[in-house]
């Protein structure tokens, strides 16, 4: 079975469950989690798919289905991966910024856990000492990824712990005899430079002197996905290679096992999302012609807020004459989603389809304008479920309490 939706499919689940819609392909990610299990040695390296991206129970119920352990941003992300059945030690919290209470919540539930500040750390130390492991979540000082609001590395950033301050954590690893069982870094997302990893691992390389009891090297996620036609994502065989090499090397230079762990969101799922929406408007203006449909960054905010490339089809009319749109939503503030794009003549009542749709798109979703998030719609063995309901008025107002 083909692992991409076609627009003949697209339109007849649109036209089943209404638009806007998010529709998942279930069998994509099991594709995409094929190609990883292929360039990483399953006796070497752990991949968790990271939940942020995409929530949906049904997703994440898939996904360890298929044999893919979590990694999580949130006590509740982890809530909801034990909810979809995840036995506790498949699932990795790595946190930021949070308070240390959701540390001790995560420490209950049995969960792994990478630390990302000096001041949780030492709480760590103080009330759990040896007896729990934890992952310290690094700042490598590496400037990588495809967009500033999505690098997380860099020296400015407010991610992890810097690595100068190593000293500071190798005192507080003593002095309460932390067991330390892992070294996180997350450079950024969209990496497509294998090297990026790379020297992530020559960092880890060194610092492993430094912690006797590490067992994984977390190298986080952010592999490039395509988003434009014939553009290239990571070449994850190449970092496959790369990273098999690196575990070797760090065998002969420590005399034991490491394990390489990966918390892919993008590479997972974005590629098996769509987002289907309806043309409302044609508008013509000086020079511009506009495509208004039913949505707007209230429901994929990746092009407003990253500047990012969603293709577009026109589902309802593939052949028709190439033309240029910018298309844009239906909010109250600028919401385009493309700028002067070839697109297949639009029509009104036209279904134009957003592709790279499953990573951040519903899950950034809101209730902006008082509209309703979109239903959400699973593909799986050409089967066809509704996986979440499009939002009513009771949603909107679940919450309020009237006191007037
Ligand atoms: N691990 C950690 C610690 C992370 O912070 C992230 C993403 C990932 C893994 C997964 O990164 P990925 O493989 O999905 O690139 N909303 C943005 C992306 C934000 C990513 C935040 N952290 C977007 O739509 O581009």
């Amino acid at each position: 079975m083909s692992s991409s939706l076609t627009a003949e499919q697209l339109r007849s689940i649109a036209v089943e469950y209404g638009t806007p819609v998010y529709i998942y392909h279930a069998n994509k990610i099991t594709e995409q989690y094929e190609k990883l299990k292929k360039a990483f040695a399953p006796s070497s390296s752990r991949v968790f798919y990271a939940c942020k991206a995409l929530t949906n129970i049904n997703i994440l119920r898939h996904v360890r289905s298929i044999g893919c352990d979590v990694d999580c941003s949130s006590v509740n992300e982890v809530h909801m991966t034990l909810k979809a059945g995840f036995e506790p030690q498949r699932v990795l919290y790595t946190s930021n910024g949070i308070a240390f209470s959701e540390i001790e919540e995560a420490v209950a539930l049995g969960v792994n856990v990478n630390i990302d500040s000096l001041s949780n750390l030492e709480k760590f130390g103080a009330k759990y000492g040896h007896s729990y492991p934890v992952g310290i979540r690094l700042r490598p000082n590496i400037m990588a990824g495809g967009h500033l609001k999505i690098s997380t590395g860099h020296a400015q950033s407010k991610f992890g712990i810097p690595i100068e301050q190593i000293d500071e954590i190798l005192a507080l690893v003593s002095r309460y005899n932390i067991f330390i069982n892992g070294l996180h870094v997350h450079t950024g997302s969209e990496i497509k430079d294998v090297e990026v990893f790379m020297k992530v691992a020559d960092i880890f390389f060194e610092l492993a002197a430094h912690f006797p009891e590490l067992q994984f090297l977390d190298m986080g996620g952010g592999f490039k996905v395509p988003y434009k036609e014939n553009e290239e994502g990571t070449d994850i065989g190449l970092l496959g290679e790369k990273v098999t090499a690196f575990i070797g090397r760090m065998r002969s230079a420590y005399n034991r096992d490491f394990q390489a762990w990966f918390e892919p969101g993008k590479f997972l799922v974005s590629e098996c999302g769509y987002l289907v929406t309806q043309v409302n408007v044609l508008k013509q203006s000086a020079g511009t012609l506009f495509a208004g449909v039913n949505s707007g960054f209230n429901h994929l905010i990746r092009p407003m807020f990253y500047e990012a490339y969603h293709r577009i089809e026109n589902i309802s009319n593939p052949a028709g004459e190439k033309k240029h749109y910018t298309v844009t939503g239906n909010i109250c503030e600028t919401d385009t989603f493309a700028w002067d794009r070839e697109l297949s003549e639009v029509r009104e009542g036209d279904l134009l389809a957003f592709y790279n749709a499953g990573a951040y798109g519903y899950e950034m979703a809101s209730n902006y304008n008082a509209r309703y998030r979109p239903a959400q719609v699973l593909v799986k063995d050409g089967r066809t479920y509704l996986a979440g309901r499009r939002d009513t008025m009771e949603d909107l107002l679940r919450n309020q309490v009237e006191v007037l």
